[in-house]
């Protein structure tokens, strides 16, 4: 397959007469896309119904002209200022009870229907307009679902929604108090309508009922991105995308993934290891100039999975950004290593946010290719160095995985709803382990967690899962590798209860955990071969054999043929040591590799990347910091 970059523009921001002279540069980059429109409401539509088409058809038309393709994003990420006084109360609103106002983007609730009517029009119109538009080549639907804390709302149209969701599941209040055990602290309901949503309590609310709101929120987002793809698809022939975000999880981007052709994220790694990733100053300062070595992949590989195959950058950080509490500068070479890297793991294209640095508003500080004066920044030449690369390439195919991680979006709210302890966080279990394979220079493919085959693997990871469905359960049993569970796989029912047979319940292993205890950092229980159990730990009763056991003598990590199960959250060192034993036993090659140097394997290429500020030496070769290396397999 072909790959390609692109990039993000915004013609509504650059006089007319500058496009086309902007479009040639981008073809003589060497981009082959070039997204736009995604925030430009206003402009399409300046006062409600009075529609301004022309300034986009020229906008296409001149892009096109430069043969370049064109990704159309649909605006309803930046509703207009005059949408509110149609649909005063479309705000989302806050844990705390507050509207969130206008004056940035994201000021809507996904269950507001007079907002999504709205959506369903401009969309329309959009769709009917540039549908069959030749320079149109795929579509872009809203902007980062759930970005700015805004999957959640507490509005009244969310209440409604609310409501209505649990009538549909539970059909009777009586069926709602079983399930979420109501008869606790007389919180039983006589009708669906006297329930409320689960913020400004006293104290705690039930975690069924806050799961059951965590469901119903994500499947807003589905049912808003569902309205615009069904009417996209009614005019174009085009593929459909949603750019996600990193480490955004309050909804379930398999499901919206479903409804799209292509899963793109939008990559900021330097934003993201100042902004979101729990790390040591030390880690923080080491990779400041280059992001952490795992976050990208983690997410590559994820929404590889959530695109069934196919997904791209949107966004790629093309210098400093303005949002996280610092923004360094990338080193040299970076804004080249994090499309290299994107391309091994499956991207079919790569596009760097944005074309120009915008000299007003909210993003000033964000760098660009271009800088504001139109002279090219760093990321231009590197950019131009990867398109010169891609071209002389001959392919960087998929090669398959041995090893599998189970991801699941419902685990995440539901330790998140339930931690029982406060390092006790779903997202970096499952970051933590796979940092742990990456570490062994293996490929590692993500997997939903109703995953039906797992024949092709010889190592499936499932840590934390809440409930395993019946699905993955049997697939675990006809799956000839080795499975690691644990800590907290099985341990809640569908509706947030515990279940009997206590957990972890898993057929052909006879284990139970009789207690749990969750740790402060400082307390870490030591193994007897070395490394410890942090933050969480299961004290297991079993028959099974005890592969590795805490120094005051409980099971951390038992087995029954190739399932294995874990009792803790293992410390690197402990991680490290499991994971290299089981990928013995299975025959899978390991080669465990230095700080910050990271290996991707495709159909032909083994790929090497320095995520440190000097240069790293590794079987011969000397990779240079913040470079990339590549040999044929
Ligand atoms: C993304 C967003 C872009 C831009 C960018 C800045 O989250 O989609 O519109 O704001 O961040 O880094």
């Amino acid at each position: 397959m072909k790959r390609t970059l692109g990039v993000c523009y915004y013609p509504e921001h650059w006089p007319e007469a500058q496009w086309a002279e902007d479009a040639a540069r981008m073809a003589k980059l060497g981009l082959t896309w070039v997204r736009i429109g995604e925030f430009a409401w206003s402009r399409m539509e300046p006062q409600p119904g009075r529609m301004d088409w022309d300034w986009l058809d020229r906008a296409i038309a001149t892009l096109g002209a430069a043969g370049l393709k064109v990704v159309l994003g649909t605006p309803t990420a930046t509703p207009p200022r005059w949408m509110l006084d149609r649909h005063p109360d479309m705000i989302a609103v806050d844990r705390d009870g507050k509207p969130r106002g206008f004056g940035s983007r994201r000021h809507y609730c996904f269950s507001h229907k007079g907002y999504l009517a709205e959506c369903a029009r401009i969309v329309g119109l959009m769709a009917e307009r540039y549908g069959r538009n030749p320079h149109v080549g795929a579509w872009q639907t809203d902007n980062e679902y759930g970005c700015h804390d805004t999957t959640i709302s507490y509005s009244k149209s969310a209440e409604a929604g609310f409501r209505d969701w649990l009538a549909q599941k539970y059909q009777s209040p009586q069926a709602l108090n079983r399930a979420w055990g109501n008869v606790f602290w007389s919180m039983e309901y006589a009708s669906f309508d006297e329930i409320g949503l689960p913020n400004l309590m006293v104290t705690e609310g039930n975690p069924s009922h806050l799961m059951d709101f965590r469901r119903f929120s994500s499947d807003q987002v589905v049912a808003f991105n569902r309205v615009q793809t069904d009417i996209i698809r009614r005019h174009s022939p085009c593929p459909i995308a949603h750019n996600y975000m990193g480490q955004v999880t309050e909804f379930d981007h398999f499901k919206v993934g479903a409804d799209l052709e292509i899963a793109s994220w939008d990559s900021y790694p330097l934003g993201f290891l100042s902004d979101r990733i729990p790390a040591s100053p030390e880690h923080k300062r080491r990779f400041a100039h280059q992001g952490d070595p795992d976050f990208q992949a983690f997410h590559h590989d994820l929404y590889r999975a959530v695109g069934r195959g196919r997904w791209w950058i949107m966004e790629q950080q093309p210098g400093p950004v303005n949002w996280a509490p610092y923004n360094p500068d990338p080193l040299p070479g970076m804004a080249r290593l994090w499309a290299w890297e994107a391309f091994a793991h499956g991207a079919e294209a790569v596009c760097y946010f944005r074309w120009r640095q915008a000299p007003f508003a909210q993003e000033q500080m964000h760098a660009g290719l271009l800088r504001p004066d139109s002279v090219a920044a760093p990321a231009h030449d590197e950019a131009a160095q990867v398109a010169r690369e891609l071209a002389d390439m001959p392919d960087v195919d998929l090669a398959k995985a041995d090893v599998a991680l189970v991801f699941d979006y419902a685990s995440d709210w539901a330790w998140q709803i339930q931690p029982q302890g406060r390092g006790f966080h779903y997202f970096w279990l499952a970051f933590h382990m796979y940092r742990g394979l990456r570490r062994l220079g293996l490929n590692v493919d993500i997997l939903p967690p109703d995953a039906v085959d797992l024949s092709a693997y010889k190592l499936v990871l499932g840590p934390g899962l809440m409930t395993l469905s019946p699905a993955l359960i049997k697939a675990l049993g006809t799956c000839r590798g080795a499975a690691l569970l644990g800590p907290r796989t099985n341990s809640k029912t569908a509706d947030f209860a515990i279940p009997v047979p206590l957990p972890p319940n898993l057929p052909g292993l006879a284990a139970t955990v009789l207690r749990v205890e969750s740790l402060p950092p400082d307390m870490p229980v030591d193994l007897a071969e070395g490394g410890a159990i942090l933050h969480w730990r299961e004290k297991l009763e079993t028959t099974a054999q005890v592969v590795e056991a805490s120094t005051d003598g409980w099971p951390a990590l038992i087995a029954a043929g190739g399932l294995h199960y874990l009792a803790g959250w293992p410390d690197d060192q402990a991680l490290a040591r499991m994971l290299t034993r089981l990928c013995a036993a299975q025959g899978i090659e390991t080669d465990p590799l230095p700080e910050g140097l990271r290996r991707r394997d495709t159909k032909r290429h083994r790929f090497f990347f320095n995520y440190n500020a000097v240069p790293a030496e590794w079987g011969g070769v000397t990779i240079p910091a913040a470079g990339v290396h590549w040999t044929m397999r």
